[in-house]
């Protein structure tokens, strides 16, 4: 069995961040959306991974390499422009010869892994097995409709009225079958060939597709709430470890993970919280379900359930909660005089000022 990892895609829901770097690389709790996914296909035992990528590929190609210390081998497979889950399926025939694979995008996070799913897909092993999960507005997901003993019978992209809440996770298993199906699909009406119109088409042809309906935590990360809440998931889990230098001054509650080379100053940190090596946090406040990444600056501030990416520094501001803030941002104090907020931010930014 072999794994197609999606990781081109423009992600616009995550600009400004994503003007500068691709969304499977935003981080979760200090490590990319996309290592967890790899990691999860090599715990469930796949070793050949493909990964498909667009614009971003050298940035992906940096973080990733060969694959090998995630204990995987990497091909990289060239999608030229974002036309669809399906399209890269087509052009990754060659890659995927007759195997039955996983495909799973990468900016996708599925808590617990996929090991139990392709262990039940082995089994079984139906013509394509997809993974569902409840959700409260589905009109931005791929929708499935169930009959009675929970066979898919309907799939509709993205519809205006959903017929369902239940939506298409990131991650689908497939045997070579779908490669006919996706031969035999027109682009959607946003010139994509969709994946949910080829499984469609395996519904239509009396195939069978089945489905995992999870009730365990997933996120699409294409959003800012979303980054967040799967940031904090991620915290929940994390083991105290402290690599850095902490003065006896600080106080730390709970579990806190301290980098390399961080130091630590007359704070107080209050976990689940993650500090990246080489960032100095000095007479401030840090709350739960914060990570900071490498190489920042956090001073006589105070931040709490918050991403702060590398090289970042807030020095002075205060507080501020439910913020995710990008690489090399610098966060300071306005002159007292006037009394006015005073703003450079890039294309796309969201900023909400407490007035
Ligand atoms: C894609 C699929 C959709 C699925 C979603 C999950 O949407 O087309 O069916 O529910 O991924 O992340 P996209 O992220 O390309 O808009």
């Amino acid at each position: 069995m072999k794994a197609l990892v999606l990781s081109g895609g423009a992600g616009t829901r995550l600009r400004p961040i994503t003007h500068t770097s691709a969304k499977q690389l935003v981080p979760v709790a200090n490590k990319p959306v996309l290592f967890y996914g790899l990691e999860s296909i090599a715990a469930a035992g796949i070793t050949e991974v493909g990964i498909i990528v667009g614009d971003t590929v050298e940035e992906i190609k940096a973080a990733v390499g060969d694959g090998s210390r995630f204990g995987i081998d990497v091909t990289y497979i060239h999608q030229d422009q974002p036309l669809g889950l399906a399209h890269a399926v087509l052009i990754s025939r060659d890659f995927l010869g007759d195997d039955d694979f996983v495909m799973y995008l990468g900016d996708n996070f599925i808590v617990g892994g996929i090991t139990d799913l392709v262990r039940e897909f082995r089994t079984s092993r139906p013509e394509a097995q997809i993974m569902l999960t409840k959700v409260p507005d589905p009109r931005s997901f791929g929708v499935a409709e169930l009959d009675g003993e929970g066979r898919v019978v309907r799939l509709e992209e993205k519809p205006e009225q959903p017929r369902s809440d239940l939506a298409l996770v990131g991650v689908y298993l497939f045997t070579p079958s779908i490669h006919e199906a996706v031969r035999s699909i027109k682009p959607s009406a946003r010139g994509e060939l969709e994946i949910t119109h080829a499984l469609q088409w395996l519904i239509d042809e009396r195939r069978e597709v089945s489905s995992t309906t999870i009730s365990g935590y997933w996120k699409d990360t294409g959003n800012v709430v979303d980054m967040l809440e799967v940031n904090r998931s991620v915290l929940e889990l994390l083991e105290p470890v402290c690599e850095g230098s902490v003065a006896d001054d600080t106080e730390i509650i709970g579990r806190v993970h301290i980098g390399e080379g961080a130091t630590v100053r007359g704070s107080r940190i209050v976990g689940p919280a993650i500090i990246g090596p080489r960032t100095t946090v000095e007479n401030s406040y840090i709350g739960p379900s914060t990570s900071i990444a490498e190489n920042c600056r956090i001073t006589d501030s105070e931040i709490e359930y918050s991403i702060v990416l590398c090289g970042s520094s807030l020095d002075g501001v205060g507080r501020v909660e439910s913020s995710l803030i990008g690489r090399d941002v610098e966060i300071t104090p306005a002159p007292n005089t006037p009394a006015a907020h005073r703003l450079v931010l890039g294309d796309h930014s969201k900023v909400q000022i407490s007035a």
